[in-house]
């Protein structure tokens, strides 16, 4: 039987390129960011370990370029990932920084959902996980416009999952504590935090579940709190 397909948004570093190695042990993997080297690193790593995986160098935040380049996609698992964060107070937040991460965070989940979903829905079978973040229920100083638009991830994922159940497509999100990725700057001891193999399990977990299976959101933070916070 020829293989299924997961495309993976946000592939070539942290969450998203762990999650795209851990799918392609059964999945042939569609890896989607702006950076090419670190596409092409992965897709390399994928190869040597014996799976496949197509690179796609894209912003995701151009709705026509997303169009364009993912048309005539068979995908039957759709991972949502790419995502920024700038955490600042709203008085310090620019324009341009309010607007990036609307743009990825949550607008770019039409553009890439709305070029894969028809197929999954015409063939009765597919997966869309993305990955929101407890920011998506919790406050927190500086994050006016990253929690908010975690909080939409929420909205937008429950609402699709009512939308498409009876269509056999299962949607779900996975909302994560803090991860040791690039997402933001860190310093000081960061082995306190999941790491992004954790979060790739946690959607290997979710796409492996039997058909009549659907767990639709999951939380997962690091189980003990840093002591310096
Ligand atoms: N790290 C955490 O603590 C944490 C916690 C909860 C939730 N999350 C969520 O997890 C997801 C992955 O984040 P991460 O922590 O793995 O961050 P990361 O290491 O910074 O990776 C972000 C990924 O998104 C891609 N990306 C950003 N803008 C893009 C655009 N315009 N078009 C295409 N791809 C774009 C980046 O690729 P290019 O730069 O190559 O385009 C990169 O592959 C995000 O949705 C984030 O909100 C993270």
């Amino acid at each position: 039987m020829a293989r299924e397909t997961a495309l993976v948004t946000g592939a070539s570093r942290g969450i998203g390129r762990a999650t795209a190695l851990r799918l392609s042990a059964e999945y042939d993997i569609v890896a989607v960011a702006r950076n090419e080297g670190e596409l092409a690193s992965l897709a390399k790593e994928i190869s040597i370990g014996g799976g496949k995986c197509k690179t796609i160098v894209l912003d995701i935040a151009d709705e026509q370029a997303v169009a364009t380049a993912l048309r005539g996609i068979k995908c039957d698992v759709l991972v949502n990932n790419a995502g920024v964060a700038t955490m600042k107070p709203f008085l310090e937040l620019t324009s341009a920084e309010w607007h990036r991460m609307v743009d990825v965070n949550f607008n770019a989940l039409f553009y890439v959902t709305r070029a894969l979903l028809p197929g999954m829905v015409e063939r009765r079978h597919g997966f869309v996980v993305t990955i929101g973040s407890l920011a998506g229920r919790n406050s927190f100083v500086g994050g006016s416009c990253y929690a908010a638009t975690k909080h939409a991830v929420n909205g937008f994922t429950e609402c699709l999952m009512l939308e498409v159940r009876d269509s056999n497509v299962r949607v779900a999100v996975v909302m994560p504590g803090s991860v040791e990725t690039h997402l933001t700057p860190s310093a000081g001891d960061q082995s306190w935090k999941l790491t992004s193999n954790q979060i790739a399990d946690t959607v290997w977990y979710l796409v492996s579940q039997p058909d009549s299976v659907l767990v639709s959101r999951l939380e997962i933070r690091p189980a003990k709190a840093p002591k310096h916070r």
